[in-house]
């Protein structure tokens, strides 16, 4: 059994301006112990996912549709207080921003420490050490004395490795890494990178890396799923993907920025859709190079293309033939 399968969901805001349709219809799995990339552009509805795994949606939004079994149980029909014990215990979620995630108020070890306690009422001094070697696990120089320090006498490399450590704490089954490396200059993002493929390497943890970045994918992950305006394009091995991608990821992998650039943004051409309005058909056919009439009639459905290869293009085979 996969330890995560989504089937069919749909997550949706509600907003003033009309339905914001984020996350429509995604169906992806997660297998134990495996680095799973989940990528797309910005606004394609890869945190919003990952958001929808953890019930932790802002207003105005709110899953409508599908499942999302964890270990074979749909964590959509849990009640409030049981998802309390999935959260940070079974299924944790690294975000984006350092910064604004730690609490600047309290010490390092408070704040962490306080995390062990509510889940597992253990003694202080029980909590701190368990922080302790967490903050070891992430490579903290001096972790004994990290601890009695707060957020901004630490430097944003090492302010994600203290919310890496975090996370860790709880030895969760499932790591949500959204983004972690966005804010850092690029020897430390290789670092963080470094890190998290040592830890899941170390701990046989389940990794879900979202990123944009093809090539950070390409380092760390066995398995990718591509979003698109919410949709899932295509999902399989790397292999498969790199060699055989559907049309939206062959663009994004001719988009990978070069090293020495940040490594923030890729641009293909067009823009991404508005998802209150999106468009009809296959939602990447305003921007696909290989589009036709048909794409923009019908949807492609998401097929089984073999070697547990998923694509969603209705011209995807003819375009193999192509392309040999
Ligand atoms: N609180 C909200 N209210 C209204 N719309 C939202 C809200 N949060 C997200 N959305 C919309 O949902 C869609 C998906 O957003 P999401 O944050 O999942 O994108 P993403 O793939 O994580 O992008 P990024 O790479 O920029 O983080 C976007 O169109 C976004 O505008
Ligand atoms: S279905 Fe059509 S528009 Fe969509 S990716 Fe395939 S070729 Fe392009
Ligand atoms: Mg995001």
């Amino acid at each position: 059994m996969n330890l995560l399968e989504i089937e069919n969901l749909k997550t949706y805001f509600f907003t003033e301006a009309g339905v914001v349709k984020a996350v429509d219809d995604v169906t992806l799995s997660v297998e134990r112990g495996c680095t799973v990339g989940l990528v797309g552009e910005s606004g394609s509805g890869k945190s919003v996912t990952a958001q929808s795994v953890l019930r932790i949606v802002p207003r105005p939004g709110k899953i409508i549709g599908g499942k999302i079994l964890f270990n074979g149980e749909d964590l959509l029909l849990k009640k409030e207080e049981e998802m309390r014990k999935y959260r940070g215990k079974k299924i944790s979620l690294i975000f984006q921003d350092p910064t604004s995630s730690l609490n600047p108020l309290f010490t390092i070890g408070s704040q962490l420490a306080d995390i062990v306690i509510e889940h597992e009422k253990v003694k202080k001094e029980e909590a701190l050490d368990r922080v302790i070697k967490a903050l070891r696990i992430v490579k903290l120089p001096d972790p004994e004395h990290a601890i009695y320090q707060y957020p901004h006498q630490f430097s944003g490399g090492m302010k994600q490795r203290i919310c890496i450590a975090r996370a860790l704490l709880l030895n969760p089954e499932l790591l949500f890494a959204d983004e972690p490396t966005t804010n850092l200059d690029v020897t430390i993002q290789a670092q963080i990178i470094a890190l998290l493929k040592d830890l899941q390497r170390e701990l046989g943890m389940t990794l879900v890396m979202i990123t944009h970045d093809m090539g950070i994918v390409a380092e760390m992950c066995k398995y990718v799923v591509v979003l698109y305006a919410g949709n899932v394009m295509e999902s399989g091995s790397i292999e498969e993907i790199f060699e055989r991608p559907h049309p939206y990821t062959e663009a994004l992998l001719k988009a990978v920025p070069r090293l020495d650039e940040t490594r923030k943004l890729i641009s293909i051409p067009g823009n991404i859709p508005n998802l209150i309005d999106p468009p009809s058909g296959c939602r990447f056919h305003p921007r696909c190079q290989y589009a036709i009439d048909l794409c923009k009639e019908k949807k492609p459905p998401l097929e089984d293309v073999g070697n547990s290869h998923f694509i969603s293009c209705h011209r995807w085979r003819e375009l193999q033939g192509g392309r040999s």
